[in-house]
């Protein structure tokens, strides 16, 4: 089978495409064929070398297929399902503790990035009716945080009002869930042909981050002056503080994302004083994972692709990645 590995110290020329045999599954295991796999930003700093990791170290963490075999014990699958791999493999359901959080892949364990894979059977779940399996691919990091964000955290309900930031897979998808639960979305972006596709998704209004200089004001403004019920924070320390302005009193922030950064202040009165609710995100479960899928199939929600790049090319799709050109997710055809 064709896989890649990264050469340690990381880097995208240390990306090589290498043969090796297939692997067998043993009792309790899947052997999936692995179609498609997805870019993440945890992704993009393994493979620059900016997180450490493993010599030899098979990249991504996100991976979509077809069951090919079913090891010893295994009843809930069976050869010629189309799966979709979980983004923590031992957090099946329930509150994250330190056991749940262990093995992520294509960072402490060997990734998705090769045609074939044993895993255990809890480590995938089905793939949502109809979909290829570059959309399955799009799903298992991106879709689940905004899913866990927005509906299993901010307890997201009709009439509410949601702010997402950027045009990153994470944003598009809890864009979509938030329409999806009947509310209002206000999106922002630094590109006007971007915005244009914003409202094309279904965003209500959309605000362009780099032209107003206080668009976590004018957000709040958009909603008469109550606030945001729910920001999706993908930014980090130089987004916090305007999303902050932007939420009502008792409204929820999900943090999500460091798109500016790793460390930065925050003021705490302004939590504090407006009540705001914060909640500390890291993907979901694989309960979460089926319960949005099932969201998935009931609302025939699609995932927004930009493109998908021949495994050989993957130093492409990730130097495409850091580009951020990209509208929705970047996938990888194997
Ligand atoms: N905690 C978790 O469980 C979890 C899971 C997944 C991802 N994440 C994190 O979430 C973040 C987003 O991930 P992603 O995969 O959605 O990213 P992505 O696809 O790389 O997002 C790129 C987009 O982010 C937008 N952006 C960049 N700087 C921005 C800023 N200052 N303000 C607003 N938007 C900005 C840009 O949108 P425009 O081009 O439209 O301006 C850019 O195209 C990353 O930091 C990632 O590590 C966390």
């Amino acid at each position: 089978m064709r896989l890649v590995r990264l050469e340690a110290p990381g880097g995208l020329r240390k990306l090589k495409l290498v043969e090796e045999d297939r692997p067998e599954p043993a009792a309790g295991e899947l052997l999936v064929g692995i179609r498609a796999c997805s870019l993440n930003f945890h992704d993009g700093m393994v493979a620059a070398g900016k997180k450490p990791c493993a010599d030899g170290r098979i990249p991504l963490s996100d991976g979509a297929g077809e069951v090919i075999a079913v090891g010893e014990g295994v009843d809930a699958f069976k050869p010629g399902d189309a799966v979709v791999s979980t983004y923590w493999p031992n957090w099946l359901a329930g509150e994250a503790t330190p056991a749940t959080k262990t093995g992520e892949l294509g960072d402490d364990l060997d990734g998705y990035a090769r045609e074939y894979v044993c895993m255990p059977w809890h480590a995938f779940t089905k793939a949502p009716a109809g979909y290829s399996h570059v959309e399955a691919a799009t799903l298992a990091c991106a879709g689940v945080t905004a899913w866990k964000s927005l509906v299993v955290c901010g307890r997201v309900k009709p009439g509410d009002t949601v702010l997402v930031l950027g045009t990153g897979s994470v944003s598009l998808f809890a864009l979509q869930f938030a329409k999806a639960a009947g509310a209002r979305v206000i999106a922002t972006s630094s590109s006007e042909e971007k915005q244009e596709r914003l409202g094309l998704l279904g965003a209500d209004d959309v605000i362009n981050y780099r032209s107003v200089a206080d668009w976590g004001l004018k957000a709040r403004d958009l909603t008469d002056g109550r606030g945001v019920d729910h920001v999706i924070e993908v930014g980090g320390p130089a987004t916090l503080a305007q999303s902050i302005a932007a939420c009502r009193m008792g409204g929820h922030i999900a943090l999500v994302g460091v798109l500016t950064g790793f460390a930065g202040e925050v003021s705490i009165p302004a939590l504090f004083s407006n009540q705001i609710r914060i909640s500390g995100i890291s993907v979901g479960s694989r309960t979460d994972q089926e319960e949005m899928i099932r969201a998935i199939n009931a609302n025939r929600l699609r995932p927004v692709v930009d493109r998908a790049f021949p495994l050989q090319e993957i130093a492409g799709a990730f130097s495409f990645y850091e580009s951020q050109k990209h509208f929705g997710k970047i996938c990888l055809e194997l």
